[in-house]
């Protein structure tokens, strides 16, 4: 005779009818997931609808059972989106949250929508589904930061500012080309997500619990409905590894390490040592005791979250290094690591690709910087070579003049000709054309160069690809 206390019935109602003892309070939230995969409701509704499809059209299901199942599913996605849904911790998950209300709405079909499957495939259709939604938005979101950084960096083809290696003025560049550094990176992160993408496009469900099911299934119906590109092959492999939530992730913490590089630019710019740039008050605080101070929070605080964001993909790897297969309940933590990583890279690249609207260059201060450490004094070398001098001499000879112009507190482009000259008879009236930042600039027209006219044609080329 078995006996089921109703207590039982309430906490793992799902499975409790193998237990003997009802499950201890601190161990049943210790291992409840719902409060954060509730996020997951309308993928598992997605999940399970185009499930019971399936299983209707191969006889599983009659045609009245799965009316009846899309009915109560229309409700509870009501129920959810108006915040009406009664999410309990009883009921362990987001999957047996939404089953016990089907079952309450739909009776028996409720209970027969679980043929066939299992949480764990369940589970990892789930955040497939979500994780190529988030990747569609990160696409957006990384589309439209670089459709921003086009258009500042059209305005500034050819505003001259210091290049810096080491952080030390090395040679002028113009700031479009400088903006379109950081264009190439997010055309590198947008392709890392395309990569993840087919990767993350494949189906799980009916692999069941780990085995598969003696069910006669259709997974390539499943796959079609649900606009998968193809079926995880093996069911031990599709239950367990978490590889393409890594890869996602990999792909998210790439695009915080870019967006933390150009913040500590702005942060720099925004210094008024620099004085390169200033940043719409909206991205910018206050200080509560320093009343003259103009904080660039949002800079920071990105370059700040890059550490979390990093910090997730640790996580997951490390989560996933040595679990054997198939299923085990360590992967129930790899959502919240997950979620959190796209919530905190679609914030940043929007605010990034916002930022970029408010931001004001001040040209003259760059320019002023970009003239005063010596930036042509490599373009004055590459005169000299051009002139015939080795460039190992060349390199030579402008280091000298460079410690003179030092010594006379001036520019290279301000001392007389005679002066030059002295240096290297080689030294014509023509210096002058490469002294300059112009000069310097334009010399460097080849693709990938600085030259404002090569920055212009990087932009139309951006430009004709995004069409
Ligand atoms: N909440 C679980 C997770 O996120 C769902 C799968 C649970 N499966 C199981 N056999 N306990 O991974």
């Amino acid at each position: 005779m078995q006996e089921k206390p109703a207590k039982e019935k309430q906490s793992g109602g799902a499975w409790s009818g193998r237990f003997s003892e009802p499950v201890d309070e601190l161990v049943k939230r210790f291992t409840a997931s719902v409060a954060f995969d509730k996020r997951l409701a309308l993928f598992d509704i997605q999940g399970s609808l185009a499930h019971a499809q399936m299983l209707a059209e191969v006889g599983l299901l009659s045609e009245t059972d799965l009316g009846n199942i899309r009915l109560g599913m229309e409700r509870i996605r009501g129920e959810i989106e108006s915040g009406k849904f009664h999410w309990s911790v009883d009921q362990e998950d987001v999957h047996m949250n939404i089953e016990r209300r089907l079952t309450e709405l739909a009776g028996d079909a409720g209970k027969r929508l679980h043929t066939a499957r299992s949480r764990n495939d369940q589970v990892a259709t789930d955040i497939r589904l979500y994780l190529r939604d988030a990747i569609d938005r990160l696409q957006d979101r990384i589309r439209a930061f670089q459709l921003a950084l086009l258009d500042l960096a059209e305005t500034h083809a050819a505003t001259v500012m210091p290049g810096f290696t080491h952080l030390q003025v090395a040679q002028p560049v113009t700031f479009g080309h400088h903006l379109m550094a950081y264009f190439e990176m997010l055309k590198r992160d947008a392709g890392r997500l395309s990569d993840a993408r087919k990767r993350v496009n494949q189906l799980p469900l009916g692999s069941a619990a780990l085995a598969g099911t003696g069910y006669p299934i259709q997974r390539e119906r499943v796959a079609a409905l649900l606009g998968f590109d193809g079926i995880c092959e093996n069911s031990l492999d599709a239950v367990s590894d978490r590889d393409f939530a890594i890869e996602t992730a990999n792909a998210c913490a790439m695009i915080m390490i870019h967006l933390s590089r150009f913040s500590e630019e702005l942060i720099l710019w925004m210094s008024p040592r620099y004085g390169f740039i200033r940043l719409a008050d909206r991205f910018c605080t206050g200080s509560s005791i320093m009343p003259q101070k103009r904080n660039p929070d949002v800079p920071e605080l990105v370059r700040g979250k890059t550490g979390r964001v990093i910090g997730h993909l640790m996580g997951l790897f490390t989560l996933m290094k040595g679990q054997p297969l198939a299923y085990n309940k360590d992967n129930q933590e790899d959502k919240e690591p997950l979620f959190d990583t796209v919530d905190t890279v679609l914030d940043s690249l929007t605010l990034y690709a916002d930022m970029m609207g408010g931001l004001t260059v001040n040209a003259e201060a760059m320019r002023a910087a970009a003239r005063e450490g010596f930036a042509t004094a490599t373009d004055l070398a590459d005169y000299l070579v051009k002139k015939g001098l080795p460039f190992r001499d060349a390199h030579e000879v402008v280091a000298r003049a460079v410690r003179h112009a030092e010594e006379q507190h001036c520019d290279l482009a301000d001392l007389p000709l005679e002066t030059l000259k002295q240096f290297s008879d080689l030294v014509g009236p023509d210096v002058f054309e490469v002294l300059t930042l112009e000069g310097s600039l334009a010399s460097r027209s080849h693709i990938g160069g600085t030259a404002p006219q090569a920055v212009r044609a990087a932009i139309q080329r951006a430009r004709e690809a995004f069409q």
